[in-house]
C-alpha cells in the first residue's frame, strides 16, 4: 500500500502525486542527495540514485555510507529498493530528476558550476517530455535559468515548457537529530506555473512541513543565499566582538548569553576559531559574484568573509601568546589539535577551519598531532592519549561532545598546561582554577 500523502498546513488541495507510479532519479549522492533518495523510498517512490563517482557508488551498493550519521545509515540500509548506479542509461524515462551535486568555489572564491553543468547534461540526455527537473543544489539567482536550463534543452532536444523545471534549495543540517529531510520546511519556485505546481505536489508528498510557493526561480535561489549569508555575517560580527572585547577583559560569551535574555530582537550567535562546511563559507561568495555581475559591491558580505577567514590565524596567535607566557615558542612546540571536522559530531572536514589551523601551525614550525574521532583517516593520532602525550599545548577546534566533556585532569595527566578553546566549549573556570593557561575565543 502506498503511504498517504503528508498533510501540509499551508496546502488547501490534496496532492495528486502517486508515489508508486512515479520514478525519481536523484543525481548526486552526497550529504544532500542520499538522505533525500532514502526518504523518497520511505514515501513509496521508485528511486534511482545516480553518482559519477564509481568508487562511491560501489560503496553505496554495499550500503556503506560512513559520511552519514548512524541513524541515516540505518535508514539507508533499510531502503533496500533504492537502486544505486553510475550508468546514465538507468536514468532514461524517470518522471522526476532531482539534482544534488556540489556547488563549491575555486581557489579565487569564484563559483565553480562545472558539477552542476555536467549533471544538467546527464539529466538532459535522459529527459523526456513532461518530466520534472528540480535543482536542489545551492546557487545564486539566475543560475537555474541561465546555466542549467539551456543545457537541459540542448542535451534533450526539448524546449523549455515541454519539460517542467523547478528549484527547491536543500536546507539539510547533517547531524541534526531534530531537523531532517523529513520535516524541514521548503521553498519551491518554478520556471512556469505548471513546473511550480508539479514541484509543490512533489515536496508536499515528501515533506511533513510547510512547502512555500515562490514567485520565481530567482527569488527561490535568493532565499538560500540569504539564509547562509545571514549566518556568516552574524558569526563575523560576534567574532569581531570577541577580538575587540578580549583586549578589554570582557567575556563576550557572557555578554551574548545575557543579550539573549531579551525575548525579542536579538538572536544569539557565538564566536569560534572559524567557519567551515560546504555552505556558510561558500554561499556568500556566490552572492558577492552575483552582485558584481549586476554592478553592485556587497561590502558587508566581503568584510564578513574576511573576518571569518581570519579566525584560524587569530586562534594560532592566541596559542603563540600563551606559549610565550611559558617562555616557549610556537616553533618546535608540540601541539595537539583536537577536532578536524567543521562542526560538532560529524565527519565532514570540507572547508574546515581546523585544517587551516593545522597548516598554519605546521608552517610556523610547530609539531602538530591531530585527532578527530569522527575523522580518523585525517588524524595522525588515532587516540586522544596519543594526541596529548608529551605535548606543550592543545587546541580544541571542533566542539564534538567527546571534547566538551574533557576536564582539566584529562590534560594535566599528560602535563598539558595550555589549552586554547576554539569553540568555547570547556568549563573555563574549572580550567583556570586547576592552573591551566586557558584561552577561549573572546572568552
Ligand atoms: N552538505 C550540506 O550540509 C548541505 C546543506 C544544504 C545544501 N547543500 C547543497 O547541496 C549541494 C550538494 O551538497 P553535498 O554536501 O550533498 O555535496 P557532496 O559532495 O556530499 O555530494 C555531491 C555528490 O555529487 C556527485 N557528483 C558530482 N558531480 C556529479 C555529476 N555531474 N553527476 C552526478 N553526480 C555528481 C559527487 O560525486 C558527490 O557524491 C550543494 O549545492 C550544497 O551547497 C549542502
Amino acid at each position: 500500500m502506498s503511504p498517504k500523502p503528508l498533510t501540509d498546513p499551508t496546502s488547501t488541495t490534496a496532492s495528486k502525486m502517486q508515489p508508486k507510479h512515479t520514478t525519481i532519479a536523484v543525481v548526486g549522492l552526497g550529504y544532500v542527495g542520499l538522505p533525500l533518495a532514502v526518504h523518497a523510498v520511505s514515501r513509496g517512490f521508485n528511486v534511482i540514485g545516480f553518482d559519477i563517482d564509481e568508487v562511491k557508488v560501489a560503496q553505496l551498493e554495499r550500503r556503506e555510507a560512513n559520511f552519514l550519521d548512524a541513524g541515516a545509515q540505518k535508514d539507508f540500509r533499510e531502503a533496500r529498493s533504492l537502486a544505486i548506479t553510475s550508468h546514465e542509461g538507468a536514468l532514461q524515462g524517470a518522471d522526476i530528476f532531482i539534482v544534488c551535486v556540489p556547488t563549491p568555489v575555486n581557489a579565487e572564491h569564484m563559483p565553480d558550476l562545472r558539477p552542476l553543468e555536467s549533471a544538467a547534461a546527464v539529466v538532459g540526455r535522459a529527459l523526456t517530455e513532461g518530466a520534472l527537473v528540480v535543482i536542489e543544489s545551492t546557487v545564486n539567482p539566475g543560475v537555474c535559468e541561465e546555466v542549467a536550463l539551456p543545457i537541459l534543452e540542448r542535451e534533450s532536444g526539448l524546449r523549455r515548457g515541454e519539460f517542467l523545471f523547478a528549484h527547491c534549495p536543500e536546507r539539510i543540517n547533517p547531524g541534526d537529530k531534530e531537523w531532517s529531510v523529513r520535516n524541514i520546511p521548503r521553498v519551491v519556485g518554478g520556471y512556469d506555473l505548471a513546473s511550480r505546481a508539479r514541484a509543490l505536489e512533489l515536496y508536499r508528498t515528501l515533506i511533513a512541513a510547510e512547502v512555500r510557493a515562490m514567485g520565481s526561480l530567482k527569488e527561490t535561489e535568493a532565499v538560500k543565499m540569504v539564509e547562509n549569508s545571514f549566518r556568516d555575517i552574524n558569526i563575523a560580527f560576534v567574532n569581531e566582538l570577541a577580538m575587540a572585547f578580549d583586549r578589554a577583559g570582557i567575556d563576550v560569551v557572557n555578554v551574548i548569553r545575557a543579550a539573549a535574555t531579551k525575548p525579542f530582537g536579538f538572536m544569539a550567535h557565538y564566536p569560534g576559531c572559524g567557519v567551515g562546511g560546504h555552505c556558510i563559507p561558500v554561499d556568500p561568495y556566490y552572492l558577492i559574484r552575483f552582485g558584481y555581475k549586476n554592478g553592485f559591491e556587497h561590502r558587508f558580505l566581503k568584510v564578513a568573509r574576511h573576518t571569518n577567514n581570519a579566525m584560524p590565524g587569530y586562534t594560532v596567535d592566541l596559542l603563540s601568546d600563551q606559549l610565550r607566557v611559558k617562555k616557549k615558542r610556537l616553533k618546535r612546540a608540540r601541539v595537539a589539535l583536537l577536532g578536524l571536522a567543521y562542526k560538532r559530531d560529524v565527519s565532514d572536514t570540507r572547508e574546515s577551519p581546523a585544517l587551516i589551523i593545522r597548516d598554519l601551525l605546521t608552517s610556523r614550525g610547530a609539531d602538530v598531532r591531530t585527532y578527530d574521532p569522527y575523522a580518523l583517516s585525517h588524524s595522525n593520532a588515532k587516540k586522544l592519549e596519543d594526541a596529548l602525550k608529551d605535548t606543550d599545548a592543545a587546541i580544541i577546534a571542533t566542539d564534538h561532545r567527546a571534547f566538551c566533556s574533557l576536564t582539566p585532569h584529562d590534560f594535566q595527566k599528560y602535563h598539558v598546561d595550555i589549552v586554547i578553546d576554539g569553540r568555547n566549549c570547556l568549563d573555563k573556570r574549572a580550567f583556570q582554577d586547576a592552573g591551566i593557561l586557558y584561552k577561549g575565543i573572546g572568552h
